[in-house]
């Protein structure tokens, strides 16, 4: 039975160790966890029942994988002290937005087998994009990568580059984009004397049924259940005539565009 050491108790670390509990994907026993202050880190293990250590170090004794659940600003100052501790037969797997394998590499140079994981906010929900990134072919590799993260949502296995950065921009920082749409839809009819729950209800009830139809119907194209819903002439297509000229996806593309430059900025270790 592997041990899994969770270096952070975040967000993201703290959703991944409950999605692995409650799916039993995992025992609590399996689990040990670290965090620079101890308010959260207290709280999860009387939730929980996992195993606490008050050193970052001790996780690399007591456990096979790593997880490393920090921001990237608190990357290095977290892994440089314990690096020479990491041993050959360690696995490491980062959130760390926008830090790349052989980044990790340089950092933990002992370490030959590293996964980076780009979750996002919906992991709470299991029902996030999960993008992989795995250092080598090792089939092994990915299929302990699979286990791990499928609790979360779907797991898609993508190279480093242009396509994780893609996928990072699209899922992750995607989730707030929709949101800010959101926002424009629920701002609209707030403007037309909605309530504001109702406003919100009705926004996010829009949303989500599109999402859920084209779950429903995942054998047709976006493009197919768009067209279904515009008739010609129609005030649905005069919108969308409105939407194109206006070039939304042009300028939405600047914006993803931002997005990856700061991910690349973010990437940057000391
Ligand atoms: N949250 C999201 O929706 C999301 C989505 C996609 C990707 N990510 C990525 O996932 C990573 C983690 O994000 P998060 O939202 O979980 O961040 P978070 O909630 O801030 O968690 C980071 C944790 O790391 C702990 N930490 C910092 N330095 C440490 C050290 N030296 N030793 C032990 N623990 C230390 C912090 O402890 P303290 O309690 O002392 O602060 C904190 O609990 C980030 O790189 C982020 O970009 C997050």
């Amino acid at each position: 039975m592997k041990s899994y050491g969770f270096l952070g108790a975040g967000h993201m670390n703290q959703a991944i160790i409950k999605a692995l509990l409650e799916t039993q994907t995992l025992q609590p026993q399996q689990i040990w966890v670290s965090n620079r202050s101890p308010g959260k880190l207290d709280r999860l293990v009387e939730q929980t029942g996992v195993h606490k250590v008050s050193q970052n170090e001790e996780l690399l004794g007591a456990c096979e994988i790593i997880v490393l659940g920090l921001k990237p600003q608190d990357l290095s100052q977290a892994i440089e002290p314990i690096s020479s501790s990491f041993e050959p037969q360690h696995v490491v797997v980062s959130l760390a937005a926008g830090v790349s394998l052989a980044s990790l590499k340089k950092l933990i140079p002992n370490v030959t087998q590293f996964v980076r994981v780009m979750p996002n906010a919906a992991v709470s929900i299991r029902h996030s994009v999960v993008g992989c990134a795995v250092a080598g072919e090792a089939p092994w590799l990915k299929s302990l990568t699979q286990q791990l993260f499928s609790p979360l949502g779907q797991v898609i296995f993508v190279e480093e580059g242009e396509p994780f950065e893609a996928l990072t921009v699209a899922c992750s920082s995607g989730v707030g984009f929709v949101y800010e749409l959101m926002e424009y839809w629920q701002d609209w009819l707030l403007d037309h004397d909605f309530s504001p729950a109702e406003a919100r209800q009705m926004t996010v009830e829009t949303f989500l049924g599109a999402a859920l139809l084209a779950v429903d119907k995942s054998r047709t194209s976006l493009e197919e259940l768009q067209n279904k819903v515009v008739s010609k002439k129609g005030e649905t297509a005069a919108g969308l005539d409105s939407i194109r000229e206006c070039e939304i996806e042009r300028l939405l593309r600047i914006s993803f565009e931002k997005a990856v430059m700061r991910d690349r900025e973010l990437g940057q270790l000391d």
